[in-house]
């Protein structure tokens, strides 16, 4: 009796060892097998029960009844620490890797273009930034040098917030260049596609809200053949080779001189015209350097501002902007 009892507990410490070592399922399986399946050493322990005395059945029994707990309860451990390891990946995650292709949906015409055009941008150098929507009369006019008198700044075209500290729904996206220049020293390279709202009712070529791309480029040198450049790169890469730009002067109290842009290809000849007008752009004003704490006899400037919508509108041949508002799922799904 005594070397049975001694048997129990260095066979049940052997198990044990290897019940929490099994390297897989397979073997865990396997090692449950050597010990307490039909021919298992455990069992074979179990079946000497039977040889024993009356006297001494009960405490064995009591003692073996506690070794198979004991091995039942680390065997299931084991087992879901295990099925947890295969249920892993064998490989690290790369989240870096490209996303599936989306199941369900496109993105939006007006998002779609965005993309291209941020794309092309980045290709030299420009990133992104970004600014709120709801903006102070400092950040939209003052810093950008558009006095108090100005009609931009008329309640008829500017969507003021019930507010008793003058806040308003941004007019157009070169308030983000008040804040991004206040925020970095120069250089600065940046575009800043975004919202913008003004008090125009909706017709076929008006929407009281639109969007915008904005660019500010700052450093020594910078000159007007480098923003014509820019641009045309970009519209090359947007809407094909075959594009021409053109300057007008005009005027913006942010930018000497100012110009607009003027826009051509197949296309635009093809809608009967010569040229089309798509964005507003000059040299920044040193007033607005001052404004900024840029000193105006190191730095130069350039600005411009696109109208997304507008190159959408020309590139698929759209003739309503209210359509870019809809959802029309049969409208969306063209793009
Ligand atoms: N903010 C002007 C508008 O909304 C567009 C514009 C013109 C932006 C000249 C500029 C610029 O940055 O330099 O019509």
């Amino acid at each position: 009796m005594a070397g049975f009892l001694d048997d129990i507990e260095p066979l049940k410490q052997t198990a044990l060892t290897e019940l929490k070592n099994a390297p897989d399922l397979a073997a865990l399986e396997q090692t449950k097998g050597a010990w307490v399946g039909p021919n298992g050493k455990f069992t074979a322990l179990m079946k000497q029960l039977g040889t024993l005395s009356k006297e001494e059945k009960p405490a064995a029994g009591k003692l073996i009844n506690a070794a198979k707990v004991e091995l039942e309860t680390v065997l299931v451990a084991r087992r879901e620490e295990l099925e947890l390891k295969a249920a892993l990946p064998k490989e690290p995650t790369d989240f870096t890797l490209p996303g599936r292709r989306r199941a369900l949906g496109k993105l939006h015409p007006l998002t779609q273009v965005t993309d291209d055009i941020v794309r092309a941008f980045r290709k030299i150098g420009f990133a992104v930034a970004d600014g709120p929507e709801i903006e102070d009369e400092y950040h939209c006019f003052d810093a950008l040098n558009t006095p108090a008198d100005h009609p931009a700044r008329d309640a008829q075209d500017t969507f003021y917030l019930n507010t008793t500290d003058k806040r308003l729904l941004r007019t157009h996206t070169s308030s983000v260049q008040i804040r991004v220049m206040k925020s970095q020293p120069p250089p600065v390279r940046i575009i800043v596609p975004g919202r913008v709202y003004r008090r125009d009712n909706a017709d076929a070529t008006h929407n009281p809200t639109f969007h915008q791309i904005e660019g500010l480029y700052v450093d020594k040198n910078v000159t007007v053949g480098d923003l014509k450049g820019t641009v045309e790169f970009v519209f090359r890469e947007l809407m094909g080779s075959d594009v021409k730009i053109r300057f007008r002067p005009h005027y913006f109290s942010y930018t000497e001189p100012s110009y607009e842009i003027d826009f051509t290809n197949a296309l635009v000849k093809k809608m009967g015209k010569d040229w089309l007008e798509i964005a507003g752009c000059g040299m920044v004003h040193p007033q607005v350097f001052e404004n900024v704490g840029y000193d105006p006899e190191t730095w130069t400037g350039w600005a411009f501002g696109f109208g997304i919508e507008r190159i959408a509108m020309l590139r698929y041949g759209i003739n309503d902007i209210r359509l870019f508002y809809e959802n029309d799922a049969k409208f969306l799904k063209q793009f």
